[in-house]
């Protein structure tokens, strides 16, 4: 029996000493604000006060805390929020939220501390960043997060009232959201799944009997497919529910699974081996799909699938101008290859699922971005005519979580055969092994200018590898970009032995950037233009014109010197890049409002995974009505509500806010007819809807098509996209309508490069942003921050690493897979260009992925300014400079 005092209380629980505090915290003690995410110490996120200071449960033994005093991030603000929780929400120093308890934790003691030594006077970025650096946030708030710290420390929130930036701020700093891994259901059991240990095999046979006959067990069943196959590490083969994860773990040891082994290619340049191991043998394949895409038929040669070349333009005559050029050695021609790794998304809360058949009912909550799309999966996989999908609260999704993934499945197979609720929550290894990954990515580009500086071809060939998965879509969307005479861009699939791939912020886009867009920094040079100049006149997107002229207004940009000029061990560079995207929407989707015992509620099935949906509704209804937010309520997040946009190709605003003005205008209308006595048309509307009957109206997001249609200069227009048998496949399988307009980005980076340990810092970042107008401006600059910050991490650190012989990885661990801290936080500065989307009802788009899109292409352009080398492999880790800069001095 170890006893303490948890949150002021007696706690007391006979368990194994070695058991973790923080299991002990999440199960018994049911305080779930304590999150776990990387189970090693690395991440923070489940850090408690004991006795006072800051320390991960994850790695303190219960035994530890026997006679001490614990407090979780429920006990911090249980009487009255402390002035970080306040900062935090004032400040918008979070975003999905799963990592938010363990910063406010850790933060609260620094203050604390602080005030008591320093009184208040405010911290600086240093001490703060060096008292929380043992923190992760995935979603990358570190800026709020230092703002938010700073202004506590200094008093700023010592008083009573605080206005929160986001509506469910209170709820994310207290540790009262609740996500799909803390929902605890009666009789729930815990489900684990049983992975490939073979990269290809053919499955012999797979006996789960045994598991069935282990202590503790309630179910098990097989995951196989009917080809009996898996074609990589960590493919799910079978899955055991028992009462709790010890019992479940010895279920999963006692399967017996016999392998027949196959022969298994792990890496891209050994698939495209003309004597490589098939991944797909036989004429039907039918691989996963690693993009939002429809997956259309193509042609395959061994594991190489392709090419797709639809978006090229005048193919051939691009073809013979590069090859013109090559044989005369036209020094304007530009020619290298690129290779990007692969990136995982590192969710903080992982795949998770929770699964209850109630007779013809299925009850699911399920970490996903698209809880209603996932209820159609699951009624058309299951056949259950009853289907309710939960997700409110999603820690980060960035893409992977769109799809029905392994874990729902297991969650449904389990629960149906055990007849009781069944949780199946992914581990950090899993969640960065098998969950999706931006593609692995050869580029090779060539790019001929001519002597009067205008861009005549442009060819980019891509190779990517998403694993198993094919339909990456990478050089197409330089069709978008700059104009040419002729372009020559293909892609290809490469499919190996490896964990499918997954759409990741911005599909193709960083990607894209990295190669083109430092082909392009090449071209200025050998021009002997300035690099913004040279977009600039090559780009005709009249939103991004703008943008150009602001980039070249800032003074760090005037100051910049030539590439390689600078000397000495630290040595710093300023780069440029510039990116667009596309501006998607979904047709179809609907805003409801009612009035219900004279409040206001607005309902969507949208999922806020940290990007706002929530508070962006509030948000647009409040302004419609002339309200303070906090007079509209929200419903959000579930299946049942009437049909909301997917939380991804940064669509939701976009959706949003069209169909909750339209609704508005309607129910302002029954309102006025309906409202009789004591109040006058002119009354606040605050007051004829509290004297309102009880009420119900939706409204759809107008279809933009006629105006898409008349734009005749949008250039998707040349290739038959709007409008055409594409668009429709868009919406049909994509769900998506993709509007006039594309989102734009110029961004500055300057770094700061340590020549001897070949160390990069991002010191500072402009990011010149079109969207149109933010709808809220403080959610707006931390999804931009945000995304420079995951960029940097694109940039410099993330990659992800396999045993080439065996298939397993090795990145499987946030101690390994290296994310940005807080203190690779530079400074930012975020400039909104309000235009150029005035004909969308709002004024503005989407922003979570067009933000990202330049950045890695921006901080390897600054890095070529300060060390005169160009980088054609991201992430341009230490070793790579240090190799590159060895290669310089001795040329
Ligand atoms: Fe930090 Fe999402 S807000 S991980």
């Amino acid at each position: 029996m170890i006893a303490f005092t948890l949150n002021g209380r007696a706690f007391e629980i006979a368990c194994a000493e070695e058991t973790p505090l923080v299991d002990v915290l999440r199960g018994a003690a049911a305080l779930t604000g304590t999150k776990q995410v990387c189970g090693a110490g690395v991440c923070g996120a489940c850090s408690v006060l004991v006795d006072g200071e800051a320390v991960v449960s994850c790695l303190m033994p219960v035994a530890n805390v026997a006679g001490r005093a614990v407090v979780t991030v429920e006990g911090v603000g249980a009487k009255a929020l402390h002035p970080v929780q306040k900062a935090f929400m004032a400040e918008d120093a979070l975003q999905c939220g799963f990592c938010t308890p363990g910063f406010i934790v850790a933060a609260t003691a620094f203050h604390d501390q602080w005030r008591a030594a320093h009184g208040t006077a405010e911290p600086s970025n240093e001490q703060i960043g060096a008292a929380l650096s043992g923190h992760l946030c995935r979603c990358s708030a570190y800026a709020a997060i230092f703002r938010a710290v700073a202004a506590a420390c200094s008093g700023r929130y010592d008083g009573s009232d605080v206005a929160a930036a986001r509506v469910d701020a209170r709820e994310k700093v207290t540790g009262a959201a609740i996500y799909t891994v803390d929902v605890q259901q009666e009789g729930q059991l815990e489900g684990l799944v049983l992975r490939s240990t073979q990269a290809h095999a053919l499955v012999r046979s797979l006996d789960i009997a045994p598991a069935l006959r282990v202590a503790g067990v309630k179910a098990a069943v097989s995951l196989l497919g009917a080809d009996r196959t898996v074609r990589y590490v960590g493919q799910d083969v079978a899955a055991v529910a028992a009462v709790d994860r010890a019992s479940a773990l010895a279920g999963l040891a006692a399967i017996v699974v016999t392998y027949e082994a196959k022969l298994a290619v792990t890496t891209m340049t050994g698939a495209q081996d003309a004597r490589a191991p098939l991944v797909y043998s036989g004429w039907r394949k039918s691989p996963p799909n690693a993009a939002e895409g429809p997956l259309l038929p193509m042609t395959w040669k061994g594991n190489r699938r392709g090419p797709s070349n639809a978006f090229s333009l005048n193919r051939s005559g691009a073809k013979s101008t590069l090859a013109a050029a090559a044989t005369a050695r036209d020094p304007l021609l530009v020619s290298s290859t690129y290779h990007c790794a692969g990136q995982s998304h590192s969710c903080f809360e992982p795949h998770a699922a929770v699964a209850r058949f109630e007779g013809d009912r299925v009850v699911v909550h399920a970490s996903s971005q698209a809880a209603q799309y996932l209820a159609g999966r699951i009624k058309s996989e299951t056949g259950a005519s009853d289907v309710r999908v939960h997700s409110e609260y999603v820690g980060g999704g960035f893409g992977s979580k769109v799809g029905m993934g392994a874990e729902t499945r297991a969650a449904l197979a389990l629960a149906k055969a055990a007849g009781r609720p069944v949780r199946v929550a992914l581990d950090r290894a899993e969640e960065l092994s098998v969950t999706g990954h931006r593609p692995e990515t050869s580029l090779k580009v060539q790019l001929l200018a001519d002597n009067g500086g205008a861009l005549k071809a442009l060819s980019i060939e891509t190779t990517s590898n998403a694993g198993v998965a094919v339909n990456s879509t990478v050089s197409a969307l330089a069709r978008l970009m700059y104009k040419a005479d002729a372009k020559d861009l293909v892609d290809w699939d490469v499919v190996t032995n490896m964990p499918p791939g997954s759409p990741f912020r911005a599909p193709g886009g960083p990607t894209l950037c990295f190669a083109l867009e430092q082909a392009i920094d090449e071209a200025a040079l050998r021009l002997k233009q300035d690099p913004i100049a040279v977009r600039a006149g090559w780009d005709d997107d009249p939103n991004r014109a703008r943008l150009y002229t602001w980039a070249q207004s800032l003074e760090v940009w005037k100051r910049r010197g030539d590439a390689g000029r600078e000397t000495g061990r630290y040595r710093r560079g300023v780069g440029v890049a510039a990116g667009n995207w596309l501006y998607f929407s979904q047709a179809g989707s609907e805003v409801s409002l009612r009035v219900e015992k004279g409040r206001l509620i607005a309902a969507t099935g949208a999922q806020d995974m940290g990007q706002g949906a929530r508070t962006v509704l509030a948000d647009a209804v409040a302004r419609a009505f002339d309200l303070p937010r906090e007079a509209v309520a929200v419903e959000i997040g579930r299946s049942d509500l009437p049909p909301g946009p997917m939380a991804a190709g940064s669509r939701s605003t976009a959706t949003i806010v069209p169909a909750a003005m339209a609704a508005a205008d309607k129910l302002k209308a029954r309102l006025r007819a309906t409202v009789r006595g004591g109040v006058g048309d002119n009354a606040p509307w605050s007051e004829t809807i509290a004297n309102a009957p009880d009420m119900a109206i939706s409204a759809e997001r107008p279809a933009d098509r006629t105006a898409i249609q008349a734009d005749l200069k949008n250039p998707l227009k040349e290739v038959g996209m709007i409008g055409s048998v594409f668009d429709w496949m868009l919406r049909r399988f994509a769900h998506v309508t993709t509007g006039r307009g594309l989102a734009g980005a110029v961004q500055i980076a300057e770094v700061e490069v340590d020549t001897w340990l070949g160390k990069t810092r991002v010191t500072r970042f402009w990011s010149g942003l079109t969207i149109g107008k933010p709808q809220v401006p403080k959610l707006a600059l931390s999804q931009a921050e945000g995304s420079i910050i995951q960029g940097i991490g694109y940039a410099l650190y993330e990659a992800r690493e396999h045993d080439v012989r065996s298939g397993h990885m090795l990145s499987a661990g946030l101690e390994d897979y290296r994310i940005p801290g807080i203190a690779d936080t530079p400074e930012m500065v975020v400039h909104f260009d309000e235009l150029g989307f005035e004909h969308v009802a709002g004024g503005g788009i989407g922003i979570g992925e067009i933000a990202t899109v330049p950045v890695a292409a921006a901080v390897a352009n600054a890095m070529h300014n300060a060390l005169g080398v160009r980088f054609h492999e991201s992430p341009i880790r230490p070793d790579r400079v240090i190799a590159a800069l060895a290669r310089k001095g001795s040329a």
